[in-house]
């Protein structure tokens, strides 16, 4: 089906997130357009949606695979009056509001550090975040969201080639098709339920509630991308976001931006 802001608009529950829904058909990347509506002062809540991305990325610039007619690809602003080292933790909401939207099509996700969500086993969401400070405040926060709702199964293994095996799709977790207008605004009601509780009670709840359905901490990860490579045991995820480790050698270690492989 295709998306609809008025049908997404009344399934939203919310008072701040997507008050203003701006729905495009192809942009580059939902998050470079709502970075220019951040930096021309939007206000917190904005979201952009789009039906395809032609330029769409992840983290560690890798690129994010957005056709049309069949995801979900949505940018959401935020303005938290934290200082910039919260954001890692702040980006927590993220995977917890994609995490819930999926347990509600009644299936059961993991979440994989920082904000990969897993059905199965294979990734079938990620989120890109972004944010820019003055004067050492956070002035804005961007959480891109990517899920994938019914992409092909063999369209996901041209696109991701040998890779494609690790990722997958709530179509083909759940057995039926994913209404996209109704997961669009399930996600949205649920990142700012989260919100609101990190806003009135802190990181440490929305942290408890990320680390249950954390698959790393205790298992064997290989890092990659800060350096030499190297493998560790996860010992925990501190309040910041950032991942702890025990190196090989014992050594005491934080994962910042790498990206972890679990070791078989
Ligand atoms: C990752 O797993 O590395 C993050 C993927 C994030 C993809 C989403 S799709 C919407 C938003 N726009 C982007 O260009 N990226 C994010």
């Amino acid at each position: 089906m295709d998306l609809d802001i008025e049908i997404i608009q009344k399934n939203r529950t919310t008072r701040v997130v997507g008050r203003d829904i701006r729905l495009f058909k192809t942009v580059t990347s939902t998050n470079e357009a709502l970075r220019g509506l951040a930096k021309a002062g939007a206000p917190e809540g904005t979201v952009v949606i789009a039906d395809e991305q032609t330029s769409g990325h992840g983290r560690l610039g890798k690129p994010w695979f957005s056709p049309p007619g069949v995801n979900l690809y949505a940018s959401v602003l935020f303005r938290p009056p934290i200082p910039p080292r919260e954001v890692a933790g702040f980006s927590f909401l993220a995977s917890l509001a994609i995490a819930d939207a999926i347990k509600a099509e009644g299936l059961e996700p993991t979440i994989k550090w920082p904000n990969d969500v897993l059905v199965d086993r294979k990734k079938v969401a990620g989120v890109l975040v972004e944010f820019a400070t003055i004067d050492n405040r956070v002035d804005y926060v961007i959480l891109g969201v990517g899920v994938n709702l019914n992409v092909p199964r063999d369209a996901l293994g041209a696109a991701l080639g040998s890779s494609g095996s690790a990722a997958g799709s709530l179509h083909e977790a759940a057995g039926r098709e994913i209404d996209r207008n109704a997961f669009a605004a399930s996600v949205l009601n649920r990142l700012e339920a989260w919100a609101e509780t990190y806003r009135t009670r802190g990181p440490a709840p929305v942290l408890a509630a990320w680390l249950d359905r954390d698959i790393l901490t205790g298992r064997r990860v290989e890092v990659r991308g800060e350096g030499v490579p190297y493998e560790g045991r996860v010992l925990r995820v501190d309040r910041e976001g950032h991942l702890v480790l025990r190196d090989l050698l014992g050594k005491r270690r934080r994962v910042l931006t790498g990206e972890i492989r679990l070791c078989a």
